[in-house]
């Protein structure tokens, strides 16, 4: 275990299971999140890592492969799975989706025109025997112009994107695509005429693959599966900037036959009068390093309320769907708790989510990073991994310093800062992510294409980097293997 710093206690958390449908919500408090500063090293001097090596992804080069051959701007990236995680190739090609867009666009100006584009590989290629870029054939678009705008009742938007999902592979070839379909409303400036209007989203296609290539065909209606609903989850009337995206399906092993959903959210209060609770803070009784509640409540804190919600299929298309109350918040903790997904190990189950660390509340830091949590189901009181911080994946990071921006890293700041964000954890507890910007202030280069995987070995409620896994803990780039195939004679 790493060495602690003085500060408050973790909450305790019994990592007890509710039913699904309970009205039970783990709140990952303050006092949990206070470890992450308890974790950094105060001594630790302009430029160096003061996060334990344990929970730091290795230092990424900065003279990466770019993962598209000069195509298309790479971030958020995704498998095609089954209800487990697994990860198909089929009839011998990996696939993967990506939101990409234009590199004639300012990499920081990419959300507004985020589009899901696919690669392809063959599958079976150990990762030091594949080109040194991954080795990926970047497909094209998934979408034809104009099929995801469609279920916008008001079609007067000035951007029109497709956000992060996921994709289960089911029989027959057919892939169920899932994701966040997005409709902005900017006047000329780019300030809002109204809020905008993230929804989960599914399309269903096929993939023809074979020797020679991937083809999707389908893909040409959307079918429109969730919209927040202002009660678990905050709608653009109570808050403009609101989080809502990112669906990942799976089955919980504890009630096969059943298809969930986890998404980001954030809690449903109104941005202006938003308030935590003590539970929110969660220190121990007596705890001296412990906050005051008004304290925590007019120190700007309550901007950041995120949650992880929770939403269950009432069909077998899975086309229709059921809000859950959220599973987890972060009220006064953070705002984004992005691409949320389940990892079923050792009979516990394992909550992993993205996390920045701009979007912690005032009097929090902690590095850019995958975040984790462990509960004996998919509803539990969660404990954070890691003494309790949460913290499962981070980049090298200098809490005493500030961090600066992608665009303008922070004098003092580690060159890792920002250097991957996005981590998807996958089978074997390997880890994929994007790279966003690795340097110094003085000598930096933004990314746009995929980071070197690393592998993360994940025990009871602790995980640790290994650093035995490819050179140093960094594995191939941008590789994302298969450990599943199927082909056309087979099951699926
Ligand atoms: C079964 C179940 C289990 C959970 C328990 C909690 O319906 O949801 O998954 O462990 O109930 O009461
Ligand atoms: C995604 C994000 C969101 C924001 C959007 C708009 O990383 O920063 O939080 O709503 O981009 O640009
Ligand atoms: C994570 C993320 C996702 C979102 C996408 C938008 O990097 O913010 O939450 O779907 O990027 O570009
Ligand atoms: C802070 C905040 C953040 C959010 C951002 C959106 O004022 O609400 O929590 O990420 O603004 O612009």
């Amino acid at each position: 275990q790493p060495d602690l710093q003085p500060g408050a206690e973790p909450t305790v958390h019994t990592q007890q299971a509710y039913a699904p449908e309970d009205d039970f919500t783990a709140k990952w408090t303050r006092a949990d999140a206070k470890q992450l500063q308890r974790l950094s090293d105060p001594n630790a001097a302009s430029r160096e890592n003061s996060m334990p090596a344990s929970l730091t992804m290795p230092t990424v080069p900065q003279d990466f492969p770019d993962m598209s051959n000069g195509e298309v701007w790479v971030w958020d990236t995704w498998p095609l799975t089954d209800e487990h995680g697994n990860q198909y190739s089929v009839n011998g090609q990996e696939i993967i989706f990506s939101l990409v867009a234009d590199r004639s666009l300012g990499f920081d100006d990419r959300h507004v025109f985020a589009k899901i584009g696919y690669f392809f590989r063959p599958a079976g290629i150990p990762a030091d025997e594949r080109p040194e870029n991954g080795g990926w054939t970047y497909g094209g678009l998934v979408f034809k112009e104009g099929v995801t705008g469609t279920i916008f009742e008001d079609q007067s938007y000035s951007h029109q994107t497709q956000w992060s999902g996921s994709a289960r592979i089911m029989k027959g070839g057919e892939i169920k695509l899932f994701f966040t379909d997005v409709a902005f409303y900017r006047d000329a400036a780019g300030n809002n005429i109204k809020p905008y209007d993230p929804r989960i989203a599914l399309s269903v296609g096929k993939v023809h693959a074979n020797k020679n290539g991937v083809k999707l065909t389908g893909f040409d209606k959307v079918t429109d599966l969730l919209q927040a609903d202002g009660t678990y989850y905050q709608t653009g009337e109570q808050n403009p900037y609101f989080n809502f995206r990112d669906p990942f399906t799976f089955e919980d092993p504890a009630h096969p036959g059943e298809t969930y959903m986890v998404f980001e959210g954030n809690s449903a209060m109104p941005r202006e009068s938003a308030q935590c609770t003590e539970e929110d803070l969660g220190y121990r009784e007596g705890d001296p390093y412990a906050e005051s509640l008004d304290e925590v409540n007019a120190s700007g804190a309550t901007y950041q309320i995120g949650n992880i919600g929770l939403a269950k299929a009432k069909n077998d298309e899975l086309t229709e769907w059921e809000f859950l109350p959220p599973i987890l918040s972060a009220n006064c903790v953070t705002d984004q708790t992005e691409r949320p997904q389940f990892v079923f190990k050792d009979g516990k189950s394992y909550l992993f989510t993205i996390s920045h660390r701009g979007t912690f509340a005032a009097g929090l830091d902690g590095p850019e990073g995958v975040y984790g949590f462990v509960g004996d189901g998919i509803r539990s009181d969660f404990q954070p991994l890691n003494s309790g911080s949460g913290l499962a994946l981070g980049n090298p990071t200098n809490l005493n310093f500030a961090g600066g921006q992608p665009f303008a890293p922070d004098y003092n700041q580690h060159p890792g800062h920002f250097q991957a964000y996005s981590h998807y954890v996958m089978p074997g507890g390997l880890v994929q992510s994007f790279i966003d910007t690795i340097g110094t202030h003085d000598d930096f280069v933004r990314g746009g294409t995929l980071a070197p995987t690393v592998k993360m070995d994940i025990e009871g409620a602790s995980t640790s980097v290994d650093y035995s896994y490819g050179t140093g803990g960094l594995g191939g780039w941008a590789d994302i293997p298969a450990n599943l195939d199927v082909n056309s004679g087979g099951k699926l």
